[in-house]
C-alpha cells in the first residue's frame, strides 16, 4: 500500500502515511500556461493506493484526480481510495432554480466512478443523511470530527455556549455539545447572496457568556461574522469560531476579526494558519484493515 499525495496537500499526506506505516509519494503536477495540467505518478505503484488530497479550490484538482486515477489503473493499481478531508460541491444538493445543475450528485458520481472508496470528514450533507447517497462508491465513509472538536474545546474553555449560525449547522453543533456537555443553540439564517446573510439569534441571555460559533465551513466568513457581531452586541464576554473546513475565500480572517471574533480554530482538512485540530489519527483509524 502507498499514500499518494499532491504538492498542495503534501504534509498531511506524509503524516497519514507515517500513521499507517506505509510509504508516501507526492505526484508531480505541472500547470501549462493555458491552464491545462500534467500529472506524473511514480513509475512503480503497488496494487492498493490511497490518494490523499483535500478538494478546496476544486476545479483543477478534479481534472488532476481523473488523470491520476486513469494513469494509476494503466499502471496496474487495482484498488484506489480517495481521502479528501474536505469534499467539494456538496452544498448544491438540489436545483433551487429550474436548470441548475445539482453539483452534489454530479461530482459525487464522478468521484464514485473513479475511486473504489471515498473517505471524508464532516461533508455538507443537509437533505440526505448518508454519504453514499451523494457519492455512490463501493465504500463511502463520512467521518465525524465532533469528538476531536469537543476534546479541543474542553482543553480551552470552561462552560462555553455553542451556537450554530443556521439550521444546517445543527448536526455539528449538537454532536460537539453532547461530547463536551455544553449548552447549545441554533440561529436562523437567510442568505441573500454570496456576501450577504441575515441572522436571527435565538432568544437567550448572552450577557457575560463565552460563545463558540460552530460551523462546518467558513467560506467568505460573512455567516459567522454577522452572527458574531450580534452576539457581541447582546453582551457576550467573548466570541470564538470553531470550524471544520477553513475555506477562507478572500479576506475571511479579517472579516471575522473585525466582527469581534477572538479566536478562530479549524481542523487541518484544509491547510491554514487557523488549524488547531489534526485529523490524521481519525483518518488513519478509518483506513485500518478490517474497518
Ligand atoms: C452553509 O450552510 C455552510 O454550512 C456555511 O454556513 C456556509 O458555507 C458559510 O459561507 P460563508 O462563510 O460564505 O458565509
Amino acid at each position: 500500500m502507498l499514500v499518494l499525495g499532491f504538492p498542495d496537500y503534501a504534509q498531511p499526506s506524509e503524516k497519514l502515511a507515517a500513521a499507517l506505516d506505509v510509504p508516501c509519494r507526492i505526484a508531480d503536477v505541472h500547470r501549462f500556461p493555458d491552464g491545462e495540467s500534467k500529472v506524473r505518478l511514480p513509475a512503480a505503484l503497488p496494487a492498493q493506493v490511497i490518494v490523499c488530497r483535500s478538494l478546496n479550490q476544486p476545479n483543477d484538482k478534479l481534472i488532476e484526480l481523473m488523470l491520476c486515477v486513469k494513469q494509476a489503473r494503466e499502471q496496474g493499481v487495482r484498488h484506489l481510495t480517495l481521502v479528501a478531508p474536505y469534499l467539494c460541491y456538496m452544498r448544491q444538493d438540489c436545483a433551487f432554480e429550474p436548470g441548475e445543475a445539482v453539483s452534489q450528485h454530479i461530482i459525487g458520481n464522478f468521484l464514485a466512478g473513479l475511486f473504489d472508496a471515498v473517505i471524508t470528514v464532516d461533508p455538507h450533507l443537509h437533505r440526505i443523511s448518508h454519504l453514499e447517497e451523494a457519492v455512490p462508491a463501493a465504500r463511502a465513509i463520512a467521518l465525524n470530527s465532533a469528538p476531536l472538536m469537543a476534546g479541543f474545546l474542553r482543553s480551552r474553555l470552561d462552560k462555553p455556549l455553542l451556537l450554530g449560525p443556521d439550521s444546517e449547522s445543527e448536526q455539528w453543533v449538537r454532536r460537539i455539545a453532547e461530547y463536551c456537555h455544553a449548552d447549545y443553540a441554533v440561529a436562523r439564517k437567510e442568505r441573500i447572496d454570496d456576501h450577504t446573510v441575515n441572522i436571527t439569534l435565538p432568544a437567550l441571555d448572552y450577557q457575560g457568556r463565552t460563545v463558540v460559533l460552530v460551523d462546518d465551513i467558513a467560506s467568505t466568513g460573512y455567516t459567522l461574522a454577522v452572527a458574531a457581531r450580534q452576539i457581541k452586541a447582546s453582551g457576550a464576554a467573548a466570541v470564538h469560531c470553531l470550524i471544520t473546513h477553513a475555506i477562507f475565500a478572500g479576506d475571511t480572517e479579517e472579516t471575522l476579526v473585525r466582527a469581534g471574533v477572538e479566536n478562530i480554530w479549524s481542523t487541518d482538512s484544509i491547510i491554514h494558519p487557523t488549524n488547531a485540530i489534526c485529523l490524521t489519527g481519525l483518518l488513519a483509524d478509518a483506513l485500518q484493515p478490517g474497518k
